[in-house]
């Protein structure tokens, strides 16, 4: 076996493993655009199909997506980090937006999202333990009579102080409890 056939063979390994984590159509993308390395665009546009097709930015789909494209592993991490919109864990049951746009701010959605905090005891972009909720930050939702305004799944609530959240997130716990029994 000379050395082309073996680079051949490993790489149709390497593809036939990443088939088996990524879509199709994924992979497709990536080997029409092989000069990802200098394109930290497409490097974007890749992860938010990974993003949109499993809700989240896994490991293995990364490991792929680096393997596949031929760019260090680290590159990849290092941009799904950086920009705040990839989740890098699987999304809860209820998603919870707090509104961050100039009225919300003004009228405390910073103490509000500091309570959410701390109750469900997560950062944005990050999932509770139990899979029950995930935060996030959201720009101006169109509701700022409501300010502050958090958004729960597609509900919006507001105007809301940091004891509303507490007693929000409760009832939401309840139902929770409610149904599972
Ligand atoms: S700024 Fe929050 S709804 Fe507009």
């Amino acid at each position: 076996m000379n050395h082309q056939t073996s680079t051949t063979d490993n790489w149709e390994a390497i593809r036939a493993a990443c088939l088996d984590v990524l879509p199709a159509h994924i992979i497709a993308f990536i080997e029409q655009n092989q000069d990802m390395e200098h394109s930290e665009g497409q490097l974007i546009a890749v992860l938010h199909m990974v993003q949109a097709h499993f809700g989240f930015l896994g490991q293995d789909t990364m490991h792929a997506v680096a393997q596949l494209a031929q760019i260090p592993l680290a590159k990849v991490t290092g941009v799904a980090t950086f920009y705040h919109y990839f989740r890098l864990q699987p999304r809860g049951k209820h998603m919870i937006n707090v509104c961050l746009g100039t009225a919300c701010y003004v009228k405390g959605a910073e103490k509000v999202a500091q309570r959410l905090m701390d109750e469900l005891g997560i950062h944005f972009g990050e999932t509770t333990r139990d899979g029950l909720f995930s935060l996030d930050s959201t720009r101006c939702l169109g509701t700022c009579g409501l300010a502050p305004v958090v958004m729960v799944d597609n509900q919006v609530f507001g105007p809301l102080t940091p004891t509303d959240v507490s007693v929000l997130l409760a009832k939401y716990v309840k139902k929770e409890k409610v149904a599972a029994e």
